[in-house]
């Protein structure tokens, strides 16, 4: 029997890794997926070992991470609950398609994760899971084992000989990636409690930042951001260097309390410099780009997307097929904005493209021939028709 568990290194895998292996009695095959989480890599294939891995994965797949989630997801435009840019929903796909890959690879017939029962995470693990290879089971042993406080589980690495880490646990649950990083737990219980020490780790607060601004020029390429001032540059590149700049002028915080799928409200903290000023660069190049009646029919199913893409329904044929739709509309989302950066804020100072609906003749508030501004007058009276029957009656 054998079993593939995502693995981060961290004194929860490695004793669920220990754990399963006494439990179920099997082979354990770890994963691990380097998602631009900036964790030490080195090493860790001889930790899992140490700790009872009898094989080991460790990939790159930062590429494949934003150009075939990130990207996607930001062509839909979507954002949870108007504030959450998705960072760590849109990142459990990707690791739940890869753990079944290598299931399948190795002949193992089940997977495993450390999300807890009480989290989005877990549901997103295994619809994924459920939607690519329904045969595969799961095991979440936050569910089935008994060590639920952080005392039993150091008891447990110490019987086992799990090395427990030197540094202080922090005191919050992170999510790391390219995309961004998240922080639960701790102080942040209150949501009346400010976030403290050891919460913001991607940007300086914006008090902080630079007394002068920064102007980039962000190229998109239907919906895809392509270049940074001219330069083109690889998906996972360019995300790269836009959350340093963002990190650099206090860009793309959030602090808010979320709806979690099981119906549990939770307070988090959210670091997404880089994409914070796609987004905003995105939505006003969209505004000389898209029909009027396109941008408002995509906008009302962008709350739908987003749903989607947090209760862990990526692989699911309504995903799929908005998709289509959200792709379709940015096919002439090409052009260039000019931002500024400064204090936490993303202005965008121009925009342009080879696509543009804009047409300076009509709006100009010079004298034109196109327009005959008679012709509103009609049109304001035939759309106030009905409200003239209703006046009469009352
Ligand atoms: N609340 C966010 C979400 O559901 C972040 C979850 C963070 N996950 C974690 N394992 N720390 O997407
Ligand atoms: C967890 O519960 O494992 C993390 C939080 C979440 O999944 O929402």
């Amino acid at each position: 029997k054998k079993v593939v568990l995502a693995y981060s290194g961290g004194l929860d895998t490695s004793v669920i890794l220990k754990w399963i292996k006494k439990t179920y009695n099997c082979e354990v095959i770890t994963f691990t997926a380097d998602l631009g989480q900036e964790e030490e890599l080195d090493g860790l294939e001889e930790k899992a070992l140490k700790t009872g891995a009898s094989k080991v994965y460790i990939e790159d797949l930062r590429e494949e991470f934003v150009r075939d989630f990130v990207f996607p997801m930001f062509r839909a435009k979507a954002i949870y609950e108007g504030r959450y840019l998705l960072g760590t929903s849109i990142a459990r796909p990707l690791i739940a398609k890869r753990l079944v890959e290598i299931a399948k690879k190795e002949g193992a017939q089940a997977i495993a994760h450390g999300a807890t029962g009480k989290g989005n995470d877990q549901v997103r693990f295994e619809l994924t899971v459920m939607a690519l290879a329904p045969e595969i089971k799961t095991i979440a042993p936050w569910r089935e084992w008994n060590l639920n406080s952080r005392k039993a589980l150091i008891t447990f690495a110490k019987e086992n000989g799990i090395p427990i880490p030197v540094s202080k646990e922090k005191p919050y649950s992170c999510d790391r990636n390219l995309l961004h990083i998240s922080f639960e737990g701790g102080e942040l219980e209150d949501p009346w409690q400010e976030a403290g020490e050891g919460t913001y780790l991607l940007t300086v607060p914006p008090e902080k930042a630079p007394d002068s601004p920064e102007i980039i020029t962000l190229g998109f390429e239907k919906g895809n951001p392509i270049s940074l001032n001219g330069e083109n540059l690889s998906p996972a590149t360019l995300l790269k260097r836009l959350n340093i700049l963002g990190g650099k002028h206090g860009v793309g915080r959030i602090d808010m309390v979320e709806n979690r799928f099981v119906g549990i409200k939770s307070r988090g903290v959210y670091e997404t410099p880089g994409g914070t000023i796609i987004y905003i660069a995105h939505q006003d190049l969209e505004g000389i780009c898209l029909d009027r009646e396109l941008l408002h029919l995509r906008d009302s199913l962008i709350p739908r997307y987003a749903e989607m893409v947090y209760n862990g329904f990526w692989y699911s044929p309504e995903r799929e097929a908005l998709q289509e739709f959200m792709d379709k509309a940015q096919e002439r989302v090409t052009g260039e904005v000019r931002l500024k950066l400064y204090k936490g804020g993303v202005y965008p100072l121009g925009r342009r493209s080879p696509f543009s609906l804009y047409q300076s003749d009509l709006a100009t508030f010079e004298e034109d021939e196109v327009y005959n501004h008679k012709d509103a007058a009609g049109f304001i009276r035939l759309q106030g028709l009905r409200f003239l029957g209703a006046k009469k009656n009352a």
